[in-house]
């Protein structure tokens, strides 16, 4: 059993709400887990030492929503939109097109390269959803591809009725024979509940059928418009609602006294020019609130958590503390993960070594690349130009 003392960190930002941040602060990690956080001064004996020279440290970012499983590019409808066009969601199935066409192993390469680069910027976990497959086998090829890379993997036939098919029929299969062929490779389920998407009744039909196969739910809810995705999602134990940019004052009540996540995706806001969701209601309710990157090839063509955490303080009213919180912690949450998202004795030893003093230049710095290590479970990842990253010991 070797231990590692990781010491001279600016400020630690351990996410432990008995003692969220530490300066001049010390972590000790053994076996892949934290084994003690404090002041540098009290940090124990350990087998090896890495000196962090002032620089700041923070949890690895859990990101908990992103769909990397699919082919094609949507570059035009983005150029569009940055003319004047609104987005609708209607461009999934453009994606879905290119999906159905594209080989396993393409898909799985392209995952893996966006997983990569979530990595290279500080995001230790992450979620991936299906959703671009829209048939029992694509849906759940997806879904195997989606199990190599994280254990946290999202059934979401129910994207959008495909180009063709009766919405009826497709909520039928989907509730039935595609759950069936998902539901071994899936941890979740989600629908896109929206106006042009999946409406109330239709949502409830499929979570329950994705909770009575032994899945646990997560809603796409208020992307485009106020609906009733909040509500069910409260109702029917969610672990998460996720967009929440529009909301009535019944949702955000709903939310605060449930054990129901709100996970806001500013990537979405940002590549759609729509307006962002509103932290601070949220966050003055007393909801949890956790931030993820959405990254997809429509809406939110982002990787990097850094970028979600500035755009939250900038426009959504967070502040940095908040921000970072709902990063790490919130994600894990969002998630139902304690082994992640915060940094204690006996968390995974997820973490990250920023190039500056503190979490706050995440948000001050913006754009910058700021992230100098990355630690999962411990070990130190390093970017090597073979695919993937070489993982090495400390
Ligand atoms: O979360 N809103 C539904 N799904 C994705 C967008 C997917 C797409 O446009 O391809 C989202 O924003
Ligand atoms: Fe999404």
């Amino acid at each position: 059993m070797t231990s590692t003392v990781i010491d001279g960190i600016g400020v630690l930002y351990t996410g432990d709400p008995e003692r969220e941040e530490i300066e001049d602060a010390a972590l000790v990690v053994e076996d892949g887990l934290v084994a003690w956080t404090g002041p540098a001064a009290e940090a124990p004996q350990a087998d090896r030492r890495v000196a962090a020279e002032g620089r700041g440290v923070i949890p690895g970012f859990v990101d908990s929503h992103a769909h990397l499983v699919f082919a094609g590019d949507r570059t035009a409808e983005f150029q569009a939109r940055m003319s004047g066009q609104a987005y609708t969601g209607g461009g999934i199935r453009t994606t879905v097109a290119a999906t159905r066409q594209a080989g396993d192993a393409e898909l799985a390469t392209r995952a893996a390269a966006l997983v990569k680069e979530m990595r290279a910027q500080g995001t230790t976990t992450v979620e991936i959803k299906s959703g671009y497959g829209l048939t029992v086998e694509d849906e759940r090829r997806c879904l195997e591809i989606a199990t190599a890379l994280t254990d946290e993997t999202t059934f979401l036939g129910a994207h959008v009725v495909p180009s063709g098919m009766d919405a009826d029929d497709y909520v039928r299969l989907v509730a039935g024979e595609m759950l069936q062929a998902c539901a071994p490779y899936a941890k979740w389920v989600d629908v896109f509940c929206e106006r042009g998407a999946f409406d109330g009744d239709q949502t409830r039909e499929i979570l329950r059928a994705g909770i009575a196969a032994g899945l646990q739910a997560r809603v796409h809810a208020g992307q485009l418009g106020e609906g009733p995705g909040v509500r069910i999602a409260c109702e029917l134990g969610a672990a998460s609602a996720d967009h929440c940019t529009h909301l009535t004052p019944a949702d955000v009540d709903a939310l605060a006294s449930s054990g129901t996540v709100a996970t806001l995706l500013p990537g979405a806001e940002f590549s759609t020019r729509s307006p962002y969701p509103d932290a601070r209601r949220l966050i003055d309710a007393g909801v949890t609130v956790a931030l993820a990157t959405d990254c997809n090839p429509g809406s939110s063509y982002t990787s990097s958590m850094p970028f979600c955490v500035a755009l939250a303080v900038r426009e959504m009213g967070m502040t940095p503390l908040e921000a970072i919180r709902a990063a790490t912690y919130g994600g894990a949450r969002a998630l139902r993960r304690t082994d992640v998202g915060w940094l204690r004795p006996g968390t995974r030893a997820d973490l990250v070594v920023l190039d500056a003093p503190s979490y706050v230049h995440l948000a001050y710095r913006p754009g910058v690349p700021l992230v100098h290590q990355v630690f999962q479970a411990g070990l130190l990842l390093e970017e090597d130009p073979q695919n993937p990253p070489l993982v090495v010991g400390l």
